[in-house]
């Protein structure tokens, strides 16, 4: 927790800025439109990235478009519909993934008080890898969302072969913009997509989420967590949280986190993947 030292001494050089010397100023519109939209990790943000520069890559609006959501809709553009391109080119890593995910998915499936195995949804599910990997070898059904209909098109048409009759519905949406139906998922799966949504859109989709679970449904999230702080890639507008500032976020939710483990087998230079399930509290 060292960052925490560094954390509180600029939130209160932030105070006296924003109390005595940005009030009526144009930065005082930049600092609030990012602390908006990154409510948890925009001080972390201002330490690395000048204040223009992090508002232009990330709460400017041009042509109706959040710059954060443009990036990464350009990003994906040139990724190609492969396995490879799901994974970043750590595509040796895919296997290992999954073997993790299967282990961890297994701890809330089936049996008493534990999850069904009627319906999950996929949120940015590419092509499907964990869909096909994953999910479709539990689950009767399975429904995926992901913004770019190339991947969606592929998963139908090639990636999936006959499990493809297993998908109830493609939701070609941004994650930001869509509401699950209620009450339908036994699982919801987010995987190395929560690093796309900003904190505020991320928030508002697991709040979604939450109304979208069956009784004993679960949420899973599988994503990079940063050792320190957070990271902002400009490239495909990703955010690498630490895991607490993910924790923050889940906590305004008002959902229970209920086990959390490290993804093994992965080597120690790269970013430390994390699961997180979530389910709702009953009190
Ligand atoms: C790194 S890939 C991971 C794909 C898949 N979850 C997997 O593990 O194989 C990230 C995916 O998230 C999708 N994505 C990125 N931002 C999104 C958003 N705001 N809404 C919906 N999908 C998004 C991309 O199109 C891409 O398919």
């Amino acid at each position: 927790m060292d960052f925490m030292g560094a954390h509180l001494a600029f939130i209160s050089r932030w105070k006296e800025t924003d109390n005595d010397l940005c009030r009526h100023s144009m930065s005082f519109i930049l600092h609030k439109a990012i602390r908006t939209d990154f409510f948890e990790s925009y001080l972390y943000l201002l330490e690395q990235i000048p204040l223009v520069k992090l508002y232009t890559l990330t709460s400017e609006v041009i042509n109706g478009e959040k710059q954060f959501y443009a990036r990464a809709k350009d990003f994906y553009k040139d990724v190609s519909a492969s396995e490879e391109g799901m994974m970043g080119d750590f595509i040796e890593l895919s296997e290992i993934d999954i073997e993790g995910s299967r282990e961890f998915l297994k701890k809330f499936v089936g049996g008493t008080g534990k999850t069904g195995t009627e319906c999950a949804l996929d949120c940015g599910c590419g092509i499907g890898r964990v869909t096909k990997n994953v999910l479709l070898p539990i689950f009767e059904t399975v429904e995926m969302a992901d913004m770019m209909e190339e991947y969606l098109i592929h998963a139908h048409e090639n990636y999936l072969g006959n499990d493809a009759d297993k998908i109830e519905t493609y939701y070609c949406y941004s994650l930001q913009d869509l509401t699950p139906p209620v009450k339908k998922y036994d699982v919801i799966w987010i995987q190395w997509v929560a690093c796309h949504l900003t904190d505020r859109d991320l928030l508002e989709f697991l709040i979604k989420c939450k109304a979208s679970l069956k009784l004993n449904g679960v949420i899973i999230i599988k994503d990079n967590m940063a050792r320190k702080g957070c990271r902002l890639d400009p490239d495909d507008s990703s955010l690498i949280r630490h895991i607490d500032i993910l924790k923050n976020i889940i906590y305004r939710s008002d959902l229970k986190i209920i086990s959390i483990e490290k993804q093994k087998g992965f080597p120690e230079q790269m970013v430390p993947v994390w699961m997180i399930a979530l389910n709702v509290t009953h009190s």
